[in-house]
């Protein structure tokens, strides 16, 4: 059996901070990853991160911007300190090598984003995720971190309360092994796969949010699913806001800067809520082509757009067999990232002893109903460097709890059952049609009767689910086998996400109810939580955290 005081699950930008931070403080660390490291998705980042760095800029005003950009759902505690600690861990992140765009003065470049007062996004063209990870994959190596990479952790071993570790496949060889631990933290990113058109890599399927429910850990806010505004027509590829940012315009069918009729103070620049639901309806009332309305760069011209998008340019090129320099690109809002997730405290702590959370799969809550662009790659930061440490402190005053004896050889069995069965669903099949169900009913409009068809919907795949197989019954590189445990996860992810959509009766964020058109404080200012309930999934609710923001009409 392996030991290690700490595992981090996942290895993008929340999993190597937490890595890092935590051996910084003394334990004996280890990542388990299913993908190599740098093929997380934190590497598909674009856009940018944000601080307030400028002397005429303030944390104070990041946090307002954030908790306005949440619909006021953010917890405002939590926001401060991410907004407080972000310029250091800009610093610091920069001192480690990291190549941030620079001004004509040497200084960290930053762009204008979504729903920001202030050109707070610092970049790295639009590959800033690209960035990021590989310096912290630099310091890793550094720091001869363990990695497990391309191992599938398919159950997490909690008893009592307490984390013990987990079993994990080694996927080139099929084989189970018992990882042991003090400490586990989830980094294990989004779930954006369980849609159709979603801006998320093929990995995203929100294992770590269906293991931590799975093990009696609460999720919060899964309602709560952002749609980015730009993504393209054929792919679902991002295009990035930092395209925006730059000053590109969204354009409709008839060359209408459009965005002037529902935001016209903030016009592109809107929060990515309002610019999807504007881009839906102009789509939905006609004046968008082929379910599409237009990205146009074309006045930025080619020297800034090589200087700053250039990642964008090819990819329209290559996915879409347009060059932006010359020509509008159709876009269309895309599942993009998940605002809920497993619930944490300030320090990644959840409702279990020794497991921690951080990054897309935690809900601190940092983004509430809407997160703005930047501040994810900001949240894998701070609280992947608070995770770490938090982790590493509760790991020193503590001894190694036991490992259940059964665990091992209950969770080869579960596994035997789907390899050995002949003739069952296929995984293909369920995953396409759970992602046409979540894209037809749980996308930018909503209202009961989607919901209450999804859901229906759900049970009928998850039923389906239960007698599923794969054709491929070998050991080595079972990638089919990885796929059907993903899509465990999906269905419990998409149940998830339906279950608080259908119960809150308002619209809020990303949440947006054509039968309940109104935010209502009065009834809905609070988290949903969502815990195991047997088989089923139990709701529950927890007030906002208001310090001093108080909430107010929303607009752009
Ligand atoms: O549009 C983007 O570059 C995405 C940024 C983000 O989601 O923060």
């Amino acid at each position: 059996m392996v030991s290690h005081d700490i595992i981090v699950v996942g290895a993008g930008l929340a999993g190597m901070r937490a890595a890092i931070e935590a051996a910084k403080n003394g334990g004996n660390v280890a990542i388990v990853s299913k993908v190599h490291p740098v093929r997380s998705h934190s590497v598909a980042a674009q856009g940018g991160i944000n601080a307030a760095l400028a002397s005429n800029d303030s944390w104070e005003t990041h946090a307002f911007d954030t908790v306005k950009g949440s619909d006021y759902l953010g917890d405002q505690g939590a926001i401060e300190i991410m907004c407080k600690e972000a310029p250091d861990d800009i610093f610091e992140l920069d001192s480690m090598g990291c190549l941030f765009s620079r001004d004509e003065a040497g200084n960290i470049s930053q762009r204008p984003f979504g729903g920001a007062d202030f050109p707070r996004t610092c970049y790295a063209a639009d590959r800033t995720g690209h960035a990021l990870l590989h310096t912290l994959y630099e310091q890793l190596m550094r720091q001869g971190i363990a990695i497990y990479e391309e191992w599938f952790v398919v159950f997490l071993s909690v008893e009592d309360g307490i984390c013990r570790g987990m079993i994990a496949m080694d996927i080139h060889t099929g084989k189970l092994h018992r990882l042991h631990s003090k400490a586990v933290i989830l980094c294990t990113g989004g779930y954006g796969r369980v849609y159709k058109n979603s801006t998320n890599a093929l990995i995203n399927t929100g294992d770590g949010m269906g293991l931590a429910l799975q093990s009696g850990a609460q999720l919060m806010d899964m309602e709560f699913v952002q749609f980015h505004p730009t993504t393209l027509k054929s792919t679902g590829i991002l295009i990035s806001e930092g395209a925006r940012g730059e000053g590109a315009y969204l354009v409709n069918s008839k060359g209408e800067r459009f965005m002037k009729r529902y935001a016209p103070k903030a016009m592109e620049l809107a929060s990515r809520d309002v610019v999807s639901r504007a881009e839906q309806q102009e789509i939905e009332d006609g004046s968008g082509v082929d379910g599409c309305v237009f990205l146009d760069l074309r006045h930025l011209g080619e020297s800034l757009i090589d200087e700053r998008l250039p990642q964008i340019r090819q990819l329209s090129i290559d996915f879409e067999g347009i060059d932006l320099v010359k020509d509008i690109v159709p876009i269309k809002p895309g599942a993009h990232y998940s605002m809920g997730g497993i619930k944490t405290d300030v320090r990644g702590a959840t409702n279990i002893k020794g497991l921690y959370a951080a990054g897309e799969c935690a809900c601190v809550s940092v983004h509430g109903a809407n997160r703005l662009g930047g501040n994810s790659l900001l949240d894998t930061i701070v609280f992947g460097r608070r995770a770490g440490y938090a982790a590493s402190q509760y790991a020193k005053e503590t001894t190694l709890a036991e490992f259940p004896e059964n665990a091992l050889r209950d969770t080869a069995q579960g596994i035997a059952v789907i390899i050995n069965r002949a003739n069952g669903e296929k995984t293909a099949d369920l995953r396409d049609e759970l992602a046409y169900v979540m894209s037809r009913y749980v996308g930018v409009f909503r209202d009961k009767n989607r919901l209450d068809t999804a859901l229906a919907e759900i049970m009928k795949l998850k039923a389906r689910y239960e007698n599923i197989s794969v054709e491929d019954k070998g050991d080595i590189f079972n990638t089919e086998l990885i796929s059907a445990l993903e899509l465990g996860h999906l269905m419990t992810i998409a149940e998830c996400i339906v279950l608080s959509a259908i119960n809150r009766r308002e619209s809020r964020g990303a949440h947006y109810r054509l039968d309940f058109l109104l935010r209502d404080d009065a009834n809905w200012l609070k988290h949903t939580l969502l815990s195991k309930d047997g088989d089923g999934i139990k709701l529950s609710y927890k007030e906002v955290a208001i310090t001093k923001y108080k909430p107010m009409e929303r607009n752009y």
